[in-house]
């Protein structure tokens, strides 16, 4: 066990407010692949055509038929035990809340409840032109919205090229910047405005990833490992 993840434990322990911010390297070891690795998606795909809000009409095959890839994949995807330290550390009342960048569902379906989606999620759908709900069954067949008639239903992930949600993002930073440490978990922070939230906390901040390599912003504590050994170290430091 890395001295590091004790020292984290006694961080937490004497903490007032603890926030946690995950990205695509919490989910790989849920078989769910991130985006920036080596291995990641981008190195095989281009989010400007597969995720991006301003080509949306011309490419909506390409972007329907990756989403609708990332809805097959999910399906047989499961929480790892470093979803299940993170939502017994909140019933514990250790953390406050997790902010994730994930889509995946995949901290829910562990158990946490105070979870910020900062891009949306891949559960629900709505039509991009009218803005109207669809079901997942629609959005698979890839019908046309039932309402206005277009064919835009996409789930309610948020796209390159657009807003974070107003109330997530801002109760996000609310609870950043009145909690006592940060804890940023498996991201590469490339993508703004997520990329800013560890300049703006309050308290100590914490990186656990497994490349500690060039980032954008200097760590109080940086835990070179992967997200689910080092949580269950964590977890057994805490002797919860
Ligand atoms: N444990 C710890 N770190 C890991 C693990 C793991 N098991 N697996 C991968 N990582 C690290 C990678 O080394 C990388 O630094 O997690 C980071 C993942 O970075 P990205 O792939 O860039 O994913 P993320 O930071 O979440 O991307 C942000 O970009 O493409 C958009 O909307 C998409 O939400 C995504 C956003």
């Amino acid at each position: 066990m890395q001295n590091k993840v004790i020292e984290l434990g006694g961080l937490i322990e004497n903490a007032n407010g603890v926030m946690v911010l995950t990205g695509a390297g919490m989910d790989t070891e849920s078989n769910i692949p991130d985006f920036r690795s080596k291995d990641g998606l981008w190195g095989k795909l281009d989010p400007g055509t597969v995720a991006n809000i301003n080509n949306f009409y011309e490419n909506y095959s390409l972007i329907h038929e990756f989403f609708s890839n990332g809805l097959k994949l999910l399906k047989d995807c499961k929480p790892h035990n470093g979803h299940y330290v993170l939502a017994e550390l909140e019933k514990e009342g250790l953390i406050s809340a997790v902010a994730t960048q994930n889509i995946s569902g995949l901290h829910a379906l562990a158990g946490s409840n105070n979870i910020y989606e900062l891009h949306g999620n891949i559960q629900t759908f709505h039509c991009n032109y009218c803005g109207q709900p669809a079901s997942l069954t629609e959005f698979l067949q890839k019908n046309n919205c039932k309402h206005c008639s277009r064919m835009a239903l996409r789930p309610d992930a948020v796209l390159f090229g657009e807003a974070l949600p107003e109330d997530v993002w801002s109760k996000t930073l609310d609870k950043v910047q009145n909690s006592d440490i940060l804890i940023v978990i498996g991201t590469s922070l490339e993508v703004y405005p997520v990329s800013m939230i560890p300049g703006l906390a309050r308290g100590k901040t914490v990186y656990i990833n497994d490349e500690i390599g060039r980032w954008v912003y200097e760590f109080d504590l940086t835990i070179e490992g992967k997200a689910k050994q080092v949580l269950e170290d964590l977890y057994t430091v805490l002797g919860i």
